[in-house]
């Protein structure tokens, strides 16, 4: 081919068609652009702490089941931890010729402990090999994504601690509803934390199942010991089928998933704190560690925080779309189309853990809640409306009855530019004789909030319970 005629390093077979792991079947070089393309070192590296954890199981395996002589075993499990503390100490950096990390460590091996670094890749492929890589790697990141959620619902359930007391406005379709004990508000936040914790738990009992032995695709002639390898590697089981040992990403599939979903909550939550930084609501004060100015308008603090986290939410729904699509046309069993998952899964990983990272500082310690300006908020609006109908139905008025004459009370206030609260004794005994002296007390907002004692509800005692319920499981594991 003429590229390789014109290439300078076409007679040396290991800077261009790296592999000399390539069979005698390939004649000429890679295109040295085809090389780059072809190559996943550039991101796989991220890899390379597995791989070598993965290799050193299937070595110990080979010597155990005397596929290899025990000798060689250890001279494979000793090399290959040099190549580790050579990568921690920043002396590995393998280029594209070495086209990704599995090929790049065979080929140090090898360098490292001769001819008998050839030997590791008996009875194995790539393919198993990469899948083991991926599930290792994702093991461990599931781990840290539950901390993180733990430290976030740690975080809330500490504000809602010393805020059972306040009150806020509660909404539905961003109209004032009803006010709500703020303790009550952010525990919301912790029940989706929750079922986010509790996901990434299952998940991760389909990630825990390893492909090592699946070969290519068939297995393998050599009298392997998949259970060996995946006792060694901690893995609760193996996959029972070798095609689909080498070709499932469902697991990482569901990773993305939980980790959309991780995203939708703390992308919501993030809108809140904007809506609650804006001069239209002052529920909050931004603090300067979290915030930051604009370039032009002196009077500006900007909550860049949520603003970024509620934008980031969109890749990692990309990356979920993009694994379905790229798994629903594969026939069985590899198809290199499955190097593409990896950029999705590292991305996604980074994005959710630094998202839970900073929005666990902005509540912690970026933003006040304004207390003063809460009350206010919550004493000058009609949300004390269905407690007016709640009184008149305790007393016995069907609550239909109720609802339709507290709307006509509303209207009227309203063309008096009044609140409930400003309505005299005797203008509501006009509107209904059952009105007493203590409807006050009734539509009184810490009232309508102490009232809604209902299971689950946002009445003061509900929520103390629900602050019990919540550092409980915190503190036994969910
Ligand atoms: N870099 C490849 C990947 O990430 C490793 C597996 C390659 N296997 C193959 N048959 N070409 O998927």
């Amino acid at each position: 081919m003429p590229h390789s005629a014109s290439n300078p390093s076409a007679s040396n077979p290991a800077e261009t068609n790296s592999p000399e792991t390539w069979s005698q079947r390939f004649e000429s070089a890679l295109h040295p652009a085809i090389a780059r393309f072809n190559a996943s070192i550039g991101f796989d590296i991220q890899l390379i702490e597995y791989d070598l954890t993965g290799s050193q199981a299937h070595a110990k395996m080979l010597a155990h089941t005397g596929i290899i002589p025990a000798d060689e075993g250890e001279q494979l499990v000793a090399g290959l931890e040099q190549i580790r503390q050579e990568y921690r100490a920043g002396h590995f950096t393998p280029g594209i010729e070495a086209e990704d990390v599995h090929f790049a460590v065979e080929r140090r091996l090898t360098e490292l402990v001769g001819d008998v670094g050839k030997k590791l890749h008996t009875a194995r492929s790539r393919n198993d090999q990469v899948g083991t890589d991926t599930r290792l790697y994702l093991r461990s990141q599931i781990q840290t994504i539950r901390q993180r959620l733990r430290e976030f619902q740690t975080v809330l359930l500490t504000l809602a601690e010393q805020n059972v007391e306040t009150l806020i406005p509660g909404y539905t379709h961003l109209q004032r509803a009803q006010p709500l004990s703020l303790a009550h508000h952010l525990l919301a936040y912790f029940e989706m934390a929750e079922r986010d914790w509790q996901r990434l738990g299952e998940i991760y009992q389909r990630v825990n199942v390893s492909p090592l032995g699946s070969g290519a695709l068939a297995g393998t002639t050599f009298p392997i010991d998949r259970h060996y390898t995946a006792e060694l590697l901690n893995f609760g089981g193996v996959y029972a089928n070798s095609l689909d040992g080498v070709s499932d990403r469902d697991f990482a599939i569901e990773f993305l998933c939980a980790s959309s979903l991780i995203m939708v909550h703390l992308s919501r939550l993030s809108e809140e704190v904007i809506l609650w930084a804006s001069e239209e609501f002052r529920f909050i004060t931004l603090k300067d560690s979290c915030s930051t100015g604009s370039s032009i308008m002196p009077q500006k603090k900007n909550p860049d925080v949520p603003e970024l986290v509620r934008g980031k939410t969109g890749r990692v729904f990309g990356h979920l779309q993009g694994l379905l699509v790229l798994m629903k046309g594969l026939p069985l069993a590899y198809n290199k189309d499955l190097q593409e998952d990896k950029e999705a899964l590292f991305d996604a990983v980074l994005t959710v853990q630094s998202c839970l990272e900073a929005m666990t500082i902005l509540l912690r310690e970026g933003m006040e809640f304004r207390r003063d300006r809460l009350l206010e908020a919550v004493s000058e609006d009609f949300s004390n409306a269905t407690d007016v109908a709640d009184y008149l139905a305790t007393k016995g008025v069907p609550f239909r009855e109720a609802y339709n004459l507290v709307g006509k009370v509303v209207k009227t206030s309203l063309a008096q530019d009044k609140l409930l609260k400003d309505l005299t004794l005797e203008e509501w005994q006009t509107l209904h004789p059952k009105f007493e002296a203590d409807i006050y007390d009734a539509i009184a907002p810490r009232q309508v909030v102490a009232a809604r004692n209902s299971y689950g509800g946002t009445g003061f005692d509900q929520v103390r319970q629900a602050l019990k319920s919540a550092q409980h499981r915190i503190l036994n594991g969910g």
